[in-house]
């Protein structure tokens, strides 16, 4: 591990308010880390300012450098509030789109599950793991890239999509002030606003998408999201579905 993540002391005291504060140089994943540190003393933050084997869903690898926002945050299972292990990913979403939309003004939408979408771009995607007692909740941002690897195509940053740049840590507090804020909201059972607002950021409903999941392809109209953060899909054929996991692509 090289020279750690370093963040003006003020800021960092203000992070530190949210728990455990890890700032790493470089690490394998941040999500393994913080699920190494599960010691029922949660919340704890792991920042990196590398990954080196950064993974997104279904495994596939996850590209990020010092000029993203790459964290993750660990919540024991018995936080108060901590909704339904499937939902947790778009309480998680719906936290950064209001941060970034109280930072920076832009009003990103979440491809759901888990991506957070300026127009067609993905600015941030987020992969939630689970081991015995605690919940990484993993969030990779690009804040100020201007160029992405080759094999990623629909990628862009806060940068490319308002033209200057943005503080990765200012974002970072603006992400656990949400998220811990709408946990706070569920624990006290809050839940039909959380429901609706997460309506509100949907890039899919009421879209024509295809849906792929491991077993086969659906296509079809997202009518629906429920309690449970899955998506009610009616497929061309007239069918109902209720799809917990897949990936999305929005058709025109
Ligand atoms: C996806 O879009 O497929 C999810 C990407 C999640 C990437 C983040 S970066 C921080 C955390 N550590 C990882 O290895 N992955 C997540």
């Amino acid at each position: 591990m090289g020279q750690d993540e370093s963040i003006p002391g003020e800021l960092l005291s203000r992070l530190t308010r949210f728990g455990r504060v890890v700032l790493l140089d470089t690490v394998a994943s941040t999500n393994d880390h913080a699920l190494s540190l599960a010691s029922g003393h949660e919340p704890a933050v792991v920042v990196a300012r590398r990954q080196t084997r950064g993974r997104g869903r279904f495994r596939r690898p996850w590209y990020s450098d010092d000029e993203s926002l790459t964290f993750s945050l660990l919540l024991s299972k018995d936080a108060p509030g901590l909704p339904r292990a499937g939902l947790i990913v778009h309480v998680a979403g719906l936290a950064l789109c209001n941060a970034i939309e109280r930072a920076t003004g832009l009003k990103p939408l979440i491809r759901w599950p888990n991506d957070v979408m300026h127009r067609d771009v993905k600015l941030a995607g987020i992969l939630c793991e689970g081991r015995r007692s605690a919940i990484a909740i993993g969030v990779g941002l690009n804040v100020n890239q201007t160029t992405f690897p080759e094999d990623v195509h629909d990628a862009g940053s806060l940068r490319t999509a308002t033209g200057r740049e943005w503080d990765r840590f200012e974002l970072l507090e603006g992400f656990l002030k949400e998220m811990l804020g709408l946990l706070a909201e569920a624990g006290k059972g809050e839940t039909a606003g959380l429901l609706s607002a997460l309506k509100e950021r949907s890039a899919v409903l009421g879209r024509r998408v295809e849906v792929a999941t491991l077993l086969r392809r659906h296509v079809g109209t997202v009518i629906d999201l429920d309690s449970e953060g899955r998506i009610v899909l009616r497929t061309d054929a007239g069918r109902l579905l209720v799809l917990g996991a897949g990936q999305v692509r929005r058709l025109r």
